[in-house]
């Protein structure tokens, strides 16, 4: 048996949502929040794109919103060491990736072990990376569906925390079988996030125990 390598903590979590576009698992999480599911609190949402809608709903809701342009930074350590500065300094416990389109760093990986969050659009370790929705109807599989999945340095591939399927329909294009994804996706990340501060997270190995 392999040894027990984390739990998850059981506290008041504080989160920090990074997003580049419509954030619209940012807000299912903020609405889950809001219900009083989730024993948490958004205290940050960042993004590497100034113009995503996902930062102007922060707003719009009265969360702290910050946009760090890439454009400022030599390289993707300078940019993610600035991205930790702003997370530590607002004392987060969870990272909440979501819809962040740029590639984490290990320096940003290492230092969140356990702490960073990420949801992807398929059954991981099938299709990772871009376009998965496009790839699963062009691939032919009859199941796709969502992950939520800890972040670790490798793309994609960090430890699978919850998953949902949903059928591939005959007639399925991206667009159709994005929105039918996006309806699973919107329940496990708020359950994700509710599971780790309700301290019932365990990872062994590669492996997630739910408590
Ligand atoms: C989602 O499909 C998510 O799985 C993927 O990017 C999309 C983000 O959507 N990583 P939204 O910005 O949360 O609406």
């Amino acid at each position: 048996m392999n040894d027990i390598v984390f739990r998850s903590p059981k506290k008041r979590g504080r989160i920090a949502v990074v997003l580049s576009g419509r954030g619209s698992n940012f807000l299912a999480i903020h609405d889950a929040v809001g219900r009083g599911e989730v024993d948490a609190e958004i205290v940050l949402v960042l993004s590497n794109v100034e113009t995503a809608p996902g930062l102007a709903a922060a707003r719009e809701r009265g969360l702290e919103a910050l946009w760090l342009n890439p454009k400022d930074y030599a390289s993707r350590d300078d940019y993610d060491a600035a991205l930790l500065a702003e997370v530590r300094k607002r004392d987060v416990d969870l990272i909440c990736l979501a819809g962040y389109m740029k590639i984490v760093t290990p320096l940003l990986c290492r230092a969140f072990v356990h702490r960073l969050l990420n949801i992807h659009p398929a059954l991981l370790p099938a299709f990772p990376g871009l376009h998965v929705q496009q790839k699963a109807v062009d691939w032919g599989v009859r199941y796709s569906g969502a992950t939520v999945h800890f972040v670790a340095e490798e793309v994609d591939m960090g430890p699978i925390i919850l998953q949902a399927v949903v059928p591939v329909l005959q007639d399925d294009s991206a667009d159709t079988l994005s929105a039918r994804i996006l309806e699973q996706e919107h329940k496990i990340y708020p359950e994700a996030v509710r599971l780790y501060f309700e301290g019932r997270i365990e990872v062994r190995g590669r492996r997630v125990f739910i408590l």
